[in-house]
């Protein structure tokens, strides 16, 4: 059985106060109990990682960062590697996510760099996939998204089915408030599904696929009760620990 996976990407919100002060407050709000039935992560910037790291430690709560760069160190200006998130405490890491497609060009040859250097790393990466509402409306979901799904896992094994986790999160529903409906995202889910299957076989079926995308309290319970999708990655909501841990009680009440 998959177990669900809820990661609160909070992207360039937080001064150090405020990053720390919502670890406190989730650490507070988060039942035990949930906890026990859901993977729960925060991915704060950069500069905040070490510190938010410190206060996760000895709590189930897991680190991730938003973006890694692929070598292991060296004269890269401005850029951190797998190496030193592991250094200091993250066990995930979003790559691809559609922000850092479209405002750093960031390509699905670059995303498989990242995926692979991530992985000898240990650190398990977040791939995010997705297409445009202009992709959507011309018919070209399952093109761009597997297409997005091949480049980055190109030459990447899969044996245990915790090595990644995909994460299909449709342009025209980041942080707009427009999600998908949950036929909508389960028909993209399942056919991220079945292309993994087409590649790994049947370990297919142990990886989480979450959805990405206005996802609040409000909305998440029918999504996470689709069959293909294990959890979510939670943007604007994770910024407020009261939504963010409703999200987390959801995936453990309906999960997988
Ligand atoms: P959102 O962002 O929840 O604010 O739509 C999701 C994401 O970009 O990961």
């Amino acid at each position: 059985m998959r177990r669900p996976l809820v990661c609160g990407n909070w992207k360039m919100h937080n001064d150090l106060r405020g990053s720390l002060s919502l670890v406190k407050s989730l650490l507070l709000r988060l039942d035990p109990v949930w906890l026990d039935k859901v993977d729960v992560a925060v991915a704060p910037v950069f500069l905040h990682l070490s510190p938010v790291g410190k206060l996760l430690e000895g709590t189930p709560i897991l680190l991730c960062a938003q973006d890694v760069f692929w070598e292991r160190e060296g004269a890269f200006t401005g850029e951190v590697s797998p190496y030193m998130l592991r250094d200091v405490g993250c066990s995930l890491c979003i790559v691809g996510h559609s922000e850092r497609r479209s405002y750093f060009g960031e390509t699905d040859e670059g995303v498989n760099r990242k995926v692979k250097a991530l992985i000898s790393e240990g650190i398990t990466p977040i791939i995010c996939v997705g297409e445009t509402l202009e992709e959507r409306e011309a018919g070209r979901v399952f093109d761009v998204v597997g297409s997005q799904l091949d480049g980055a896992l190109k030459n990447v094994e899969c044996c245990t089915g915790n090595e990644f986790v995909i994460a299909y999160e449709p342009v025209w529903a980041i942080g707009t408030g427009r999600v998908a409906t949950p036929e909508e995202a389960q028909e993209v889910h399942s056919f991220i599904r079945s292309r993994l299957e087409a590649m790994y076989g049947g370990v297919a079926r142990e990886v989480r696929i979450l959805y990405g995308g206005s996802v609040k309290p409000d909305n998440f319970a029918s999504l996470i009760s689709q069959e293909d999708i294990d959890g979510a990655l939670v943007g604007g909501a994770s910024l407020k620990s009261d939504a963010f841990s409703e999200i987390v009680k959801i995936a453990a009440l309906e999960g997988c």
